[in-house]
């Protein structure tokens, strides 16, 4: 059942999704892309719901990516609409209205490590191993990762590692600027649901635009780019959240925002 591999968990306005199949390394079937997507859509209206950490169950692995083992049972019109529903999937989540941390707390190889490109910022245990394997297999990466790695990290190192396949550890992934943040495993979901906490305290409008802005912006010319940007400014203007926080500010005090 969806629930079974699909993990979620509510508390102070952040949602966990925990990937849940961990005797295959939590890797991406059907039925786990479908539990996805369905929780995905139903974030985007949520209210209630902040931020989103995605993460995987087990201490071994955040997703070793395509189920290699149902990959053998399909044909290739259904390989191809796995390719489809996972590239959707993670375009879903990319373009989500709330930000989205992924905790990698293993391995996140192919789709893993695409999935956690998709995501808005990136949290890695140590004993993390992020890698696009897929030529290795003879594909290529199907869930957006030529395009989101090389956006990430720059194509010149982006083709390295797609080219030969490589992985790399947690230090090197902080380094090439894959990861935002590198801990220790113990305290990796203590970090996210920190930096979620900081989030939940700037305004909700205010995050949606920024994220809008910058998904949307970084694909285009600057003047465009700043087109945008003034654009989303404008959505900021008319809210309560903005005069709440003018308020707080004069009165010295938190502010409490509504996503009004
Ligand atoms: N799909 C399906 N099952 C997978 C899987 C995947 N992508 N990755 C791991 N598993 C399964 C293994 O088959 C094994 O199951 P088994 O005990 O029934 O044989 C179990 O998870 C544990 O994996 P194992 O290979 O024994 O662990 P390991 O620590 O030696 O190696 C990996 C882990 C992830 C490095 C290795 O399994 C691997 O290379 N997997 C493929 C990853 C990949 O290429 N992903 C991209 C797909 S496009």
């Amino acid at each position: 059942m969806s629930e079974d591999v699909l993990l979620t968990e509510e508390q102070d306005s952040v949602c966990i999704l925990t990937l849940n199949r961990p005797e295959v390394m939590n890797a991406f079937n059907f039925e786990l892309l479908h539990a996805l997507k369905n929780k995905i859509e139903s974030i985007r209206f949520s209210t209630e719901i902040r931020v989103v950490i995605i993460t995987g169950a087990g201490e071994k692995a955040f997703s070793a990516g395509a189920d290699l083992k149902e990959r053998q049972t399909l044909s290739d019109i259904q390989v191809k609409e796995f390719i489809y529903t996972i590239g959707n999937l993670f375009t879903a989540i990319e373009t989500l209205n709330k930000p989205v941390i992924a905790a990698i707390n293993g391995i996140a190889l192919g789709g893993g490590t695409e999935l956690a490109l998709a995501s808005d910022l990136r949290i890695a245990s140590m004993n993390s191993s992020m890698g696009l394997t897929e030529t290795r297999l003879a594909i290529i990466p199907g869930g957006g990762g030529t395009q989101r790695l090389p956006r990430l990290i720059g194509r010149g190192k982006a083709k390295e590692l797609i080219f030969t396949g490589r992985r790399v550890g947690a230090e090197e992934a902080l380094q090439i600027g894959l990861v935002n943040q590198i801990c220790e495993q113990e305290v990796l979901m203590d970090e996210c649901k920190k930096m979620a906490a900081m989030i939940c305290e700037a305004g909700p409008i205010a995050i949606e635009q920024a994220k809008f802005a910058i998904n949307f912006g970084m694909e285009t010319d600057i003047h465009t780019g700043l087109g945008i940007e003034s654009n989303a400014y404008r959505v900021t203007i008319p809210t309560e959240d903005r005069l709440e926080g003018l308020a707080a500010f004069r009165e010295k005090r938190k502010p409490v925002y509504k996503g009004k």
